[in-house]
């Protein structure tokens, strides 16, 4: 007998991690590492939110919570949907969990039965897939093209739609390409919806407010008020507070769904940080004011970026809408050799030599499901991220 389950043979580690780790390996034995792997922002969390989790902490506020939140979250959570979203929800209508990541976890685990399929637009973010084989579904995935800006066309959303599908999970921004989908662009995949009226939509707005130019960020239940009743809103605090470590995640939608993922949460790790939780009550209901400058900088790094790839033969990388990742392709290097010998077959060898060769570390696009590409995190400083793009320049102008 087998002493590990089958279900997680199924499941691969994160391979965002694994460069992480890969490249920090290397920094250890004393290599020049530049690493534009990490999904989080360089900056700290802004001071009156570490003051929230300090006097959180003095006042004593450190015990068990409610398994799904405190009063005072949910209500500026709610006051945040109504705010942002012009979207109506109470507070039985909302569950906080230990990051946007056990909230879609808990979202999966209490609605997916053995062969229900989850729809999942690719490039996505690595955890979709694995998460929904963790709790016994099916991720069936559809292309979202670098000819399309990396968005699915309707035609392709009502294509993969079977009466088997659950759900269908939206991230706009999206990781890994910040693609962002306009009203129009994200009315007609509701209009879709709205045909099929057996699937739900998850839709997971953690880069809501990293958006940048002319694109404003919309969300199904905004767009498509008929889709409220079968939609959960996920959103979190990590990446536009810079609150990556503090763990809070939040999500809203039907009361019998919030119920079900209580009742999975309350079984596993129960309340949240109480003293995380204090903060992102400060995030959200304090001053929004730094977010804009923040984007200003976003705006900066990107465009440096995209400006130097797009400078490289045989790359092309389209410039996204928010987030703060690019997803370019290599289609016109593969085939090639690097300096060491390394034959670039597909984006793995490109990222493997790319690092060992140069130190710059990046993640492959098969790890997103959409190939020959790979992703950078530009949330680093400006002068990393020239001496990177510098490097990819020259690594790919060496290539023969
Ligand atoms: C698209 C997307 N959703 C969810 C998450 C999870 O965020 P959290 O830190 O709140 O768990 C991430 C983090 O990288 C993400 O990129």
């Amino acid at each position: 007998m087998a002493f590990l389950s089958d279900t997680l043979s199924r499941v691969k580690p994160s391979p965002t991690i694994a460069m992480t780790n890969k490249a920090a390996d290397l920094k250890a034995a004393g290599q020049d590492v530049i690493g534009l792997s990490a999904g989080e922002p360089d900056f700290d969390t802004p001071e009156n939110i570490r003051a929230a989790g300090i006097a959180a902490i003095n006042a004593g506020k450190t015990r068990y919570t409610g398994v799904d939140g405190i009063a005072e979250l949910k209500a500026a959570i709610c006051a945040k949907f109504k705010r942002d979203n012009k979207l109506d929800y109470t507070p039985a209508q909302v569950s906080v969990g230990t990051g946007g990541k056990q909230v879609l976890y808990n979202a999966l685990m209490a609605t997916l039965n053995p062969g229900d399929e989850v729809v999942i637009p690719a490039p996505y973010w690595v955890s979709y897939p694995d998460m929904v084989l963790l709790a016994g579904g099916v991720p069936v995935t559809v292309e979202a093209t670098l000819e399309d800006d990396f968005k699915i066309t309707p035609q392709a959303l009502e294509a993969v739609i079977t009466p088997k599908t659950k759900w269908l999970i939206f991230n706009s921004p999206s990781n890994p390409t910040g693609a962002g989908y306009a009203w129009d662009e994200l009315k007609a995949l509701t209009d879709v919806l709205l045909r099929h009226p057996h699937v739900w939509v998850m839709s997971d707005d953690m880069y809501e407010h990293l958006a940048y130019g002319d694109f404003k960020f919309c969300t199904p239940a905004e767009v498509e008020p008929k889709l409220y009743e079968r939609t959960l809103t996920v959103n979190g605090v990590s990446k536009a507070y810079a609150m990556t470590g503090w763990r809070i995640g939040y999500a809203a939608g039907p009361v019998e769904l919030i119920a079900a993922m209580r009742k999975v949460q309350s079984q596993s790790t129960s309340n949240p940080c109480s003293i995380s939780q204090w903060a992102a009550v400060e995030a959200l209901n304090g001053p929004q004011d730094f977010i804009a400058p923040n984007n200003e900088m976003f705006v900066r790094r990107r465009d440096l970026v995209c400006g130097m790839l797009n400078a490289i033969e045989g790359v092309t990388c389209p410039v996204p809408e928010g987030a703060f990742y690019v997803y370019p392709s290599i289609k016109g290097l593969i085939g090639k050799t690097s300096k060491a010998g390394t034959v670039i077959e597909d984006d793995e060898a490109f990222a493997t030599a790319l690092l060992e060769e140069t130190g710059i570390a990046v993640v492959f696009g098969a790890a997103f499901g959409l190939s020959p590409n790979f992703r950078i995190s530009y949330a680093t400083s400006d002068e990393a991220l020239k001496e990177a793009c510098g490097r990819i320049q020259d690594f790919c102008a060496t290539l023969s």
